[in-house]
C-alpha cells in the first residue's frame, strides 16, 4: 500500500496544518504518553526545518464537543517545544477569527499549536462546516495521528475535502510494519490480545485464528469466553451477549490459549489464584495466574514474530497488573520482532523500562486492532495513492 509522503509536499513558506496524535492522558506519570508526543517529532522537525508555517491540531480525550479545561492542549506546548528545539506558540481554540490572526503571524519555520479539537461539536460528527473552517487555516494537511486513524472525523479526514492531503512519517511507517507484520512475518508469529470488551476484538480473533501460529487470549474479554465454556466467572466484567457469537469461534483450535488459572478478587476483597473452574460466585477474576503466565511465556519464547494489544487483567489496580507486567517481560526478553501497541500495554512495557526491547511500540490503540483486522481506516484511505485499477475507475 502506497502512501502521499509528507515528503513529496512543497511546504517552505506554506501553511501546513499538522493532524497529531496527541491524545495523552490527564493522569501524571503515565509514560505511555511520551511516545505519542515524541512520535510526531520527526515531521514536524521535517516541516520546519524546510520553512514551513507548521500549525498543530489534535484531540486529548473525549469532552463530547465542549469544552473541559484539564483537556486542554496548553500543557503539551512545552514539551513539543522542547523537542522540536523551537517555542510551540498556542491559541485558545482551533478554528475562528482570533486563530486566523495567529496562524498569519507565523513566519517560515516557526510553529502553532491549537487547541482541543474536539472541544467543538463538529469534530466528531466529521461536520462539513467545521471542516471547512479548519481547512481556512491551512494550505496542506498531514495526517500524522495514525491512533485515529479509524475515525472519519472532520480534523482526520473532513479537512481533506478542501486541501491536499500527506501522510506524515511516522503514519507511514505504522502502515508499513503493520501490513508487514501481518503479511510477510517470520514465523512462528503470536498474538496477545487482552483488554475488556471481546465485542470490539471479535473480529479480529476470529480473523487472527485463521492466521496466526499462536493466539494468547487475557484480560476481562477472556471471561466471556471462559463464559461461553461454561465456567464459572463469579461476579466478573463480561459481555454475557456476546456468548453466542463466541460459541462460533474455533475455541478448540491449538494456536488458541486461554487462561487456565485467574487471579480473583475474594467477597473480603483479598486476592487469591483459582483455577480456571474454580471461580467462587462472590469473586472478581482481575488478572491471569501464574501458571498461565508460564504458558503464555513457553509460546512467546518460541515466537519469531510477536504483535500485543490490551492488558492482561485490571492493569491500572495493583496487584492486578502483575500478569500484564510479566507478559511486557517476556515479549521484551523474547528474540522475535516484536510490535506492541495501546495505552496500558505500552505502559507495562515502558514502566518497566524495557521499551528499548521492543521493536516497535505503535501510537494506535483502537486504530492498531482495525488495522489488523483487515479493516479500510478512513484515514489511511485519506492519504493512499491510488492503485492504476482504482486510477482507471
Ligand atoms: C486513542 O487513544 O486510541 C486515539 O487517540 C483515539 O481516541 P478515541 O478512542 O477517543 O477516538
Amino acid at each position: 500500500m502506497k502512501l502521499r509522503s509528507v515528503r513529496s509536499a512543497k511546504v517552505h513558506g506554506r501553511r501546513v496544518l499538522v493532524r497529531a496524535e496527541l491524545n495523552v492522558a490527564d493522569r501524571a506519570g503515565r509514560t505511555a504518553d511520551d511516545v505519542r508526543i515524541r512520535a510526531a517529532v520527526p515531521t514536524l522537525r521535517l516541516l520546519l526545518a524546510r520553512g514551513a508555517r507548521v500549525i498543530i491540531v489534535t484531540h486529548r480525550g473525549r469532552p463530547q464537543g465542549r469544552v473541559v479545561q484539564r483537556l486542554s492542549t496548553k500543557p503539551l506546548a512545552r514539551p513539543l517545544s522542547r523537542l522540536l528545539g523551537v517555542p510551540v506558540k498556542t491559541v485558545n481554540d482551533c478554528v475562528g477569527p482570533i486563530v486566523e490572526r495567529a496562524v498569519m503571524r507565523l513566519a517560515n519555520g516557526q510553529a502553532l499549536l491549537l487547541e482541543n479539537v474536539r472541544f467543538h461539536p463538529g469534530e466528531e460528527r466529521n461536520d462539513r462546516r467545521f471542516s471547512r473552517q479548519l481547512a481556512k487555516l491551512a494550505d496542506l494537511f498531514v495526517l500524522e495521528a495514525f491512533g485515529t486513524a479509524h475515525r472519519a472525523h472532520a480534523a482526520v479526514v473532513g479537512v481533506g475535502q478542501w486541501v491536499p492531503s500527506f501522510a506524515g512519517l511516522r503514519f507511514i511507517e505504522e502502515v508499513r510494519i503493520l501490513s508487514r507484520v501481518l503479511h510477510q512475518p517470520r514465523r512462528p508469529l503470536v498474538f496477545v490480545i487482552g483488554g475488556a470488551k471481546i465485542s470490539s476484538k471479535l473480529n479480529l480473533i476470529e480473523r487472527l485464528l485463521g492466521r496466526a501460529d499462536g493466539l494468547l487470549l487475557g484480560g476481562a474479554l477472556a471471561n466471556t469466553i471462559l463464559q461461553a465454556q461454561g465456567l464459572n466467572i463469579g461476579q466478573s466484567l463480561s459481555e454475557p451477549k456476546m456468548v453466542r457469537a463466541v460459541r462460533r469461534l474455533q475455541l478448540t483450535k491449538r494456536q488458541l490459549h486461554v487462561p487456565v488459572d485467574l487471579v480473583v478478587r475474594q467477597a473480603n476483597g483479598r486476592r487469591a489464584v483459582r483455577a480456571v473452574g474454580d471461580v467462587g460466585r462472590r469473586e472478581s477474576i482481575l488478572d491471569i495466574g501464574p501458571d498461565t503466565v508460564t504458558l503464555f511465556t513457553t509460546v512467546l519464547r518460541r515466537a519469531r514474530t510477536i504483535i500485543w494489544n490490551g492488558p492482561m487483567g485490571r492493569y491500572e489496580e495493583p496487584p492486578f497488573d502483575r500478569g500484564t507486567r510479566a507478559v511486557a517481560r517476556a515479549v521484551a526478553r523474547s528474540r522475535a520482532y516484536t510490535v506492541v501497541g495501546g495505552g496500558e500495554t505500552v505502559d507495562a512495557v515502558r514502566s518497566q523500562g524495557l521499551a528499548r526491547a521492543i521493536d516497535f511500540i505503535s501510537t494506535g490503540g483502537g486504530a492498531m486492532v482495525e488495522f489488523l483486522e483487515g479493516r479500510r481506516l478512513p484515514g489511511v484511505e485519506l492519504v493512499r495513492e491510488l492503485d492504476d485499477d482504482q486510477a482507471n475507475d
